[in-house]
């Protein structure tokens, strides 16, 4: 089925939330939040539409990650989740996702790409290493947030990645 990215609507918020919720470890945040990334956020935001080619069948969000521009360094993009449904993982999605994020007009002034990751994380390390690679950008690692922030809740540290600087055409 062919893959095609767009930014996502307010209607998509509800195939977001499931799509999060199937897509562990990710937090599921509440519903209210993808209403406001799916409309407020739009432009820092994408998602990945499978349609199917008959066009019988309803297409179906494979994809999704948010971001925004960092408040105080707006050539930043801080990417906060990223999902791919699990029939469509190792096919690209998520890294054609990054690239045509990184390739809309709103967005030619981005210069760094700053993420976190849990150490346990691999597949979303290699993405971000991948997605560094491919902008011949360097990519650091520092502590982001202490597993003792998460409070009683049993969550690992956020190791947080800077990628960049860049200028991506
Ligand atoms: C992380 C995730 C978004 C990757 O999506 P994906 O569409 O399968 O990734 P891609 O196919 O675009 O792969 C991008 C790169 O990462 C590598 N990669 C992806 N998954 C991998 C895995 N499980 N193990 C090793 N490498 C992996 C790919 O080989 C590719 O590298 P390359 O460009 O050098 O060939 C997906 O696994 C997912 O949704 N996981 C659950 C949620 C999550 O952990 N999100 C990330 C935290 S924000």
């Amino acid at each position: 089925m062919p893959v095609k990215t767009r930014f996502p609507k307010l209607e998509d918020s509800p195939k977001i939330y499931e799509l999060i919720q199937n897509s562990p470890p990710l937090d599921l945040n509440s519903r209210y939040l993808y209403m406001l990334q799916a409309t407020h956020f739009r432009d820092t935001c994408i998602v990945a539409e499978l349609t199917p080619e008959n066009g019988e069948a309803p297409s179906q969000i494979a994809g999704f990650i948010s971001g925004y521009r960092l408040p105080e360094n707006p050539e930043s993009l801080f990417i906060w989740q990223v999902a791919v449904s699990s029939s469509a993982r190792g096919k690209g999605v998520a890294k054609k996702m990054m690239l045509e994020l990184l390739q809309r007009p709103a967005l030619k002034s981005i210069k760094q790409i700053m993420t976190t990751v849990t150490p346990s994380n691999t597949a979303s390390l290699k993405l971000f290493e991948s997605l560094a690679r491919h902008l011949k950008a360097s990519f650091t690692e520092e502590m982001g947030f202490e597993s003792a922030l998460f409070g009683g809740d049993a969550h690992e540290a956020e190791m947080l990645y800077k990628i960049g600087p860049f200028h991506f055409i």
